[in-house]
């Protein structure tokens, strides 16, 4: 069944898969194998110089892991996607894939562990980070754009502070200085906002959060959009001859999607960060409700959003779609339907309060995940986003007293009363 044109809840389910295929068998299979029969050496000469499509080896492609690949791609109007072992792995592939040898500016308002990378990986790895402080300050970015700048990295929404990037003149920006936008979409999900649509190049997922849904497995994704000219000079790495592509450029070999192939050819193939198919069925599966949830979490996030605000022991409330939020206007443009389901407070009050507070707690589970259907709390500032030093992080909207929530699928009001208890016994 063609899928193209239908609605996103058909597709969430349907596309990228046809069950004549496969069989007959209307769940997916997982494709269980190492490898595949390559029938002929002939053929063989064909598929590993990737002349002819087929499947190989599961380290750089399996069939499970091709239809989670098709149905982002398709949810998010990508030409082509990638599957990877987790989300970092899709953060750090593309950054390194887009910036190789040469320099990346990104927005200081970012997930602990991409910091981290910025500041001690990337730049042994022959990739220098330039940070800007606001993610939507475009002077910043003019300011840090030199010749061997290769790519502007930003999250959408922002983790844990919810910050709105205002993608379409971030990307016009990069494209006027022919550099690709990279973003990480990861707390919207293709549900809430597709960044392709709005001048994005490629599009990262941690698969482990909203888009599997239920806290189960690792798992990320890279998309493109297919726009992007890599060969106008600022990317030679796409125009590398390559043994192993037939003794032809990646831009050569794949030119409607060069970026996810090089990831796939390259950077699969050498560091084998692979999505396991098992893992890719249950994201697959995550898939199939993943509107139904976000817009709940969303909804149920901003009445608690809403609730916290006038609560005496709460001295701020970061969620865009918040009235007071500086990114409402931004937020109600980009995700009319809601931001999802993670927020952060400040609490009014001292570090040991904040420990008896989340000592307290009794429906909220106490971990760094997210977009679970299990509600869940962390201290970012000591958790999430402990890799940023603490001068970084008041720059990045991270008080010491910041609490993160990532709110799930139970009650709304019941999560309200234990956040409320857990406030009264904090105070006793
Ligand atoms: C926004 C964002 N991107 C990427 C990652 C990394 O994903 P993973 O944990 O799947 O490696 C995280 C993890 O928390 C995240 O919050």
């Amino acid at each position: 069944m063609s899928t193209e044109q239908k609605g996103f809840a058909t597709q969430q389910i349907h596309a990228g898969y046809n069950p004549k295929d496969h069989n007959d068998s209307i769940q997916v299979p997982i494709y269980q194998t190492t490898a595949f029969d390559l029938r002929t050496p002939e053929r063989a000469d064909k598929i590993t110089s990737f002349q002819e499509v087929a499947f190989l080896y599961t380290r750089v492609g399996n069939p499970t892991n091709g239809v989670l690949e098709q149905r982002i791609a398709a949810l998010d109007g990508a030409v082509a996607a990638v599957s990877l072992a987790s989300g970092q792995a899709a953060v750090s592939y593309a950054i390194l894939n887009a910036g190789e040898g040469g320099r990346v500016i990104a927005a200081k308002q970012i997930y602990g562990g991409t910091y981290e990378g910025y500041q001690s990986l990337f730049p042994y790895l022959g990739v220098q980070i330039d940070l800007v402080n606001d993610v939507n300050n475009l002077d910043e970015y003019r300011a840090l754009i030199k010749p061997d700048t290769r790519a502007i990295y930003i999250e959408t929404v922002s983790n844990p502070i919810t910050a709105i990037a205002d993608i379409e003149k971030i990307a016009a920006l990069a494209h006027e200085n022919g550099l690709p936008l990279i973003v990480d979409n990861t707390l919207a999900t293709p549900y809430l906002f597709n960044p392709i649509k709005h001048g994005a190049d490629i599009v990262v997922y941690s698969a482990t959060k909203a888009l599997s849904g239920h806290g189960a497995i690792i798992g990320g994704l890279i998309l493109e959009s297919g726009k992007f000219n890599y060969g106008a000079g600022k990317h030679p790495q796409f125009q590398r001859i390559s043994h192993t592509l037939g003794n032809r450029s990646v831009a050569e070999a794949f030119p409607a999607f060069p970026f996810t192939a090089r990831i796939r050819t390259l950077y699969l193939a050498q560091l084998g960060a692979s999505l396991s198919p098992f893992n890719a069925y249950q994201i697959l599966q995550g898939v199939e409700t993943l509107n139904l949830r976000v817009q709940r979490q969303s909804d149920s996030a901003l009445k608690i959003a809403q609730w916290l605000e006038q609560h005496p022991k709460v001295r701020k409330v970061n969620y865009a779609k918040l009235a007071s939020s500086p990114f409402k206007a931004l937020a109600d443009k980009y995700l009319p339907k809601g931001i999802g389901g993670l927020l952060s407070f400040e609490f009014n009050g001292t570090q040991e309060e904040i420990y008896k507070f989340i000592n307290a707690k009794e429906i909220f589970s106490y971990h760094a995940n997210l977009g679970d259907a299990r509600s869940l709390i962390i201290n970012s500032p000591k958790n999430t986003h402990r890799e940023l030093p603490e001068s970084e992080q008041l720059i990045a909207g991270i008080t010491p007293e910041t609490i993160r929530l990532s709110i799930g699928l139970e009650d709304a009001d019941d999560l309200i009363n234990d956040l409320k208890q857990a406030f009264e016994k904090a105070l006793l």
